[in-house]
């Protein structure tokens, strides 16, 4: 089975086609598709060059919870590692304010994945700001084999999270992750990606 994709919902028919198009398929109350991430709202607060780097924390935030956040990409048949994706991470400070200004590029950065597909970063778990739950943008660049993803990672508890709102869809739950103690006794997620490949 899918490492990706499943998600327990109760009382769906066998196929179904979702609101947006995507194939869902209940196997024992399991469903599961080949869809690639869901995607989010881009917001307001994307700022373009932010610097390549795998730290985003800064001096004087001892407020929040340091975050280490993890993760693969794929392509849509959910077993190809892509290499050399091109990422940018961003979100707000501890102050609940984006940096749209500085040179610091403060909460912002900008990740190449390895040739496993694999990418990382340390930052802090950002507060929930104007009703909206704690979150982490990310904005995946098209290539010449996969198109852009523009989607959000979420934390799991965050009693900010309201269904039918920010999370619509049951696709949309593995992007609310646990936050689990590494091997390093560091804070942890981990965001797998899905890219629809051209
Ligand atoms: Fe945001």
């Amino acid at each position: 089975m899918e490492r990706r994709n499943f998600v327990k919902v109760v009382g769906i028919s066998a196929f179904a086609v979702s609101s947006t198009g995507f194939k869902l398929v209940e196997t024992d109350g399991i469903i599961s598709t080949n869809d690639p991430t869901s995607t989010d709202m881009l917001g307001p607060f994307f700022r373009k060059n932010a610097p390549i780097r795998h730290d985003l924390r800064y001096d004087g935030n001892t407020s929040e919870i340091p975050l280490k956040v993890i993760g693969k990409v794929f392509g849509t048949d959910s077993e190809t590692p892509l290499s050399n994706v091109e990422i940018d991470v961003w979100h707000c400070d501890h102050k609940k304010h984006y940096d749209m200004d500085s040179d610091a590029f403060k909460c912002r950065g900008k990740l190449f994945t390895n040739e496993n597909g694999e990418y990382w970063y340390k930052t802090f778990v950002p507060p929930p700001y104007q009703g909206r739950p704690k979150h982490i943008h990310y904005l995946i660049h098209k290539s010449e084999t996969h198109q852009e993803l523009v989607t959000q990672l979420y934390f799991k508890g965050d009693n900010k999270i309201k269904r039918n709102n920010w999370v619509k869809y049951p696709w949309d739950e593995k992007r609310i992750l646990d936050i689990y103690t590494n091997a390093d006794g560091m804070a942890e997620v981990q965001l797998d990606l899905y890219l629809e490949l051209i």
